[in-house]
């Protein structure tokens, strides 16, 4: 495994993470043996860097990972979340999600994470989505004070793309270690201004959904066969009308990736791993044979023409669909 340094914490953890979502929810059913075998399979070849939220599953993925880690707590950097109260699937699709950041909601919401994942100090906490009612300065006050409390190593945003005068904001409060939002092949929205903002302040980004949900891995033709709880089936990008043109940019994918020796998804995350030392993805998988398969992204090395050739077909607008209904 290589590792990267998550921005300004200084701490060094693998350069791809475990996304641990798909293990409770959004894409179908999942084995929680086959899910607690992966999170140990990860660990055991230093895959540390495990995201998860308090949303994910209910509160079903924080114990998943509790149980998990609990007799090898020090092998694994954990990321939770805080701020989505409430989010359900809609029956005419995409989510409605009820955000929380208010000072006395971020307190308590620490101490359910703490109890559900059987640990003292959570090492990385992020607002999952920013609060429009709440100014960041409070939600990110009460955050700080958890650090001093020593229930929280270091502090993260999810999402908080839509203005990056934001992350300024909270930075002033209290050190920003990393922000987490989508970032992939086939969205390329942080790259003018929320990228550049994290550069230069020192916060390593960490892109969500980087295999596009599955899709850029190849192996998804159709939503056919995806159960009523499955995100995708309603996501605007696997629709028809859509789908048949992202189609024949993920057929680019296989090719290339061919030519060069590698899978599909490690020619997605390498192309990301490519981007800047400070991008840390965290591939979402509930088996080891995919898990391996991401992990291998950190030796595909990409040449500049290479990447030119990719972002050529990719480029920020060649998507077809919006990345949420
Ligand atoms: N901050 C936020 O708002 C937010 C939003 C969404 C996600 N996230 C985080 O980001 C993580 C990753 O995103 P994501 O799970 O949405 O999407 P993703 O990583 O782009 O894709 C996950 C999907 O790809 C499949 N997959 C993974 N590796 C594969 C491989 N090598 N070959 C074939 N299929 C493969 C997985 O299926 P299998 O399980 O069958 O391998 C799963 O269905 C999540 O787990 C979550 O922790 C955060």
């Amino acid at each position: 495994m290589k590792y990267r340094t998550l921005g300004s914490s200084g701490v060094e953890v693998s350069a791809i993470g475990l996304g641990c979502m798909g293990m409770s929810d959004f894409y179908g059913p999942a084995d929680e043996a086959e899910s607690i075998e992966t999170l140990h399979h990860a660990l055991a070849i230093g895959l540390n860097f495990l995201d998860t939220s308090d949303v994910y599953g209910r509160g079903h993925n924080e114990e998943l990972i509790g149980r998990a880690i609990a007799d090898r707590r020090d092998q694994a950097f954990i990321a939770t979340k805080f701020g989505i109260a409430g989010a359900k699937l809609k029956p005419e699709g995409g989510l409605a999600m009820q955000v929380d950041g208010r000072p006395e909601y971020v307190k308590s919401a620490c101490e359910k994470s703490l109890q559900r994942l059987g640990i003292e100090c959570i090492d990385l906490y992020y607002q999952h989505r920013v609060d429009p009612n709440v100014p960041i300065e409070d939600t990110v006050g009460a955050m700080a004070e958890l650090v001093a409390e020593g229930k929280v190593r270091f502090l993260g945003l999810s999402e908080a793309s839509a203005d990056p005068e934001l992350i300024r904001r909270a930075s002033a409060v209290h050190s920003i270690a990393a922000l987490q939002s989508e970032y992939s092949l086939w969205t390329r929205d942080p790259e003018p201004e929320v990228i550049p903002v994290c550069k230069e302040l020192n916060i390593a980004f960490v892109p969500y959904s980087p295999l596009g949900r599955g899709f850029l891995t190849g192996t998804i033709t159709s939503t056919e066969g995806m159960g009523d709880r499955d995100f995708r089936k309603s996501n605007p990008r696997f629709q028809p009308g859509n789908i048949e043109h992202n189609l024949e940019l993920t057929e680019t994918i296989k090719r290339m990736a061919a030519d060069k020796g590698c899978t599909a998804p490690q020619l997605a995350l390498a192309w990301l791993l490519a981007q800047g030392e400070q991008i840390l993805p965290i591939p979402g998988t509930r088996r080891i044979r995919n898990l391996d398969n991401n992990a291998g992204a950190v030796d595909v090395r990409l040449s500049d023409a290479e990447l030119a050739e990719i972002e050529a077909v990719f480029s920020p607008d060649a998507v077809a669909g919006d990345r949420y209904a």
